[in-house]
């Protein structure tokens, strides 16, 4: 039965030796790790097998499916079973809050050598996927990467037009018109972002919200129903309707169309993750497929809308490492966490795959800087990314907040209308 489930929802993933490992239980000299499909797996195998040559312990991988609430709909079947056939997984950075409150995930201090060592361990790392992991002064997963959204821009595009990279949403708008009018491509999209009801959808609401000034929580209470609301959805809404700089196809856009629309050369301005770039750069892995826009992407912080004081505005992103509380193999299990965090194997996941590193040295890293130029310019943005809503109801948060979005994106619901129905049914849930 637990075969079966993970069977049905492992897809692909279910390589052959699951099957031994999950009858041979606890003796096992292997490891079960679960992670998402745009983790690139053809980078995590090689450092898996760096770590079975050193220490001897096989690393499985099963592979989820591409979007955050994908991998949660998966994890949430296999640990609600308390099936303990899993040791590892790359959770969400939003999920720790929800997974600790679950009793999913393994509290891990007891793995350091002592205060002075995690002390000395968690220092070494950005400090917002830490924030994110610990809870109630416990750290419960290791962060893996980091991430942020960036603006990515067609720079041959904006050359051939004499235009300057945006610092606004306005100046943005009319380049993007500018451009569109120029090239005659019924193919080319002017702005092209996250409008399906996935997860990414939650920070196409809370960026440009941040943006205008807005603040999720006000007095403890939500604030969203207002004019900074109206202004984040509008600009998602306008740009398909009254600016036309976007199709009305965003609707039903994913995080990885996005990647692959700009990757095929069909998009001038594009909100995606750190992931992207190394797509972009025809460096994306087996199933990527080829790059039109090798060398003439540039990467820039997402605009700010005129008038406004608020700063740019990035959700916090990013993967980390948490232990099954129902696997039989921790201490292992820990191991190769620890081993990940390595500054080699950190460096070879952000070289190859454009992954922001978590460990702050490898922004002066040149092996890493040179193949990311723009985590240079960008390192502050990093630092500065906000948390999307922090809650053990995450899951539902993220619903309500996803699908009012897409619905809007959609023309199938006012701005209005789906601002106080997210007010009204987020109220009671985060308070
Ligand atoms: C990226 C981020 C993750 C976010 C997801 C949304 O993978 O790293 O934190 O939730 O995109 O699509």
């Amino acid at each position: 039965m637990k075969l079966k489930t993970l069977v049905m929802l492992g897809g692909l993933g279910l390589a052959a030796g699951a099957l031994a490992l999950s009858q041979v239980g606890a003796q096992s000299n292997t490891l079960r790790v679960f992670a998402g499909s745009t983790l690139r797996p053809d980078l995590l195998q090689p450092i898996f097998d760096r770590f079975e040559k050193k220490t001897g312990t096989k690393v499985v991988l099963e592979l989820g499916g591409a979007t955050s609430e994908l991998q949660n709909q998966y994890l949430t079947t296999v640990l609600g079973a308390k099936d303990s056939s899993l040791d590892v997984m790359l959770i969400d950075v939003i999920r720790p809050a929800q997974f600790v409150a679950q009793g999913w995930l393994e509290p891990l201090d007891k793995y350091f050598g002592g205060d002075a060592d995690r002390k000395e361990f968690i220092e070494g790392y950005v400090p917002g996927p830490i924030r994110a992991n610990t809870i109630g002064n416990e750290l419960w997963a290791l962060p893996a990467t980091t991430d942020v959204q960036f603006l990515y821009y067609r720079k041959d595009l904006l050359e051939k037009y004499k235009l300057p990279v945006p610092r606004t949403w306005e100046d943005l708008i009319v380049s993007a018109q500018t451009v569109l009018a120029g090239e005659k491509n019924p193919n080319l999209q002017g702005l092209n972002f996250q409008g399906a009801p996935i997860e990414g959808a939650v920070c196409m609401f809370l960026q440009p919200f941040w943006a205008a000034g807005g603040d999720f929580l006000s007095g403890g209470k939500v604030n969203i129903n207002n004019d900074f609301g109206k202004r984040a959805l509008n600009l998602w809404v306008d740009s398909i309707n009254k600016y036309k700089i976007s199709p009305a196809l965003m609707a039903e856009v994913r995080t990885d169309d996005s990647r692959r629309m700009l990757q095929q050369g069909n998009v001038v301005f594009g909100l995606n993750w750190a992931y992207a770039w190394a797509h972009f750069q025809g460096n994306g892995g087996p199933t990527s497929g080829p790059s039109s826009v090798i060398g003439k992407v540039g990467v820039a912080k997402l605009p700010i809308f005129e008038g406004t004081k608020a700063a740019t505005s990035t959700c916090q992103g990013g993967f980390q490492w948490g232990i099954s509380s129902f696997s039989k193999n921790k201490q292992k299990a820990f191991e190769l966490m620890k081993f990940m965090s390595e500054v080699p194997n950190q460096e070879d996941f952000s070289i190859k795959g454009g992954f922001l590193p978590v460990r702050k040295s490898l922004y002066n890293n040149n092996k890493v800087l040179k193949a990311n130029p723009h985590y240079d310019d960008l390192y502050p943005v990093i630092l500065k990314a906000k948390p999307r809503p922090v809650t053990a109801n995450y899951p539902r948060v993220s619903e309500i907040i996803r699908t009012n979005v897409n619905a809007v994106v959609a023309g199938s619901k006012t701005v209005d209308k789906a601002l106080s129905d997210m007010q009204s049914a987020l109220e009671p849930l985060i308070k």
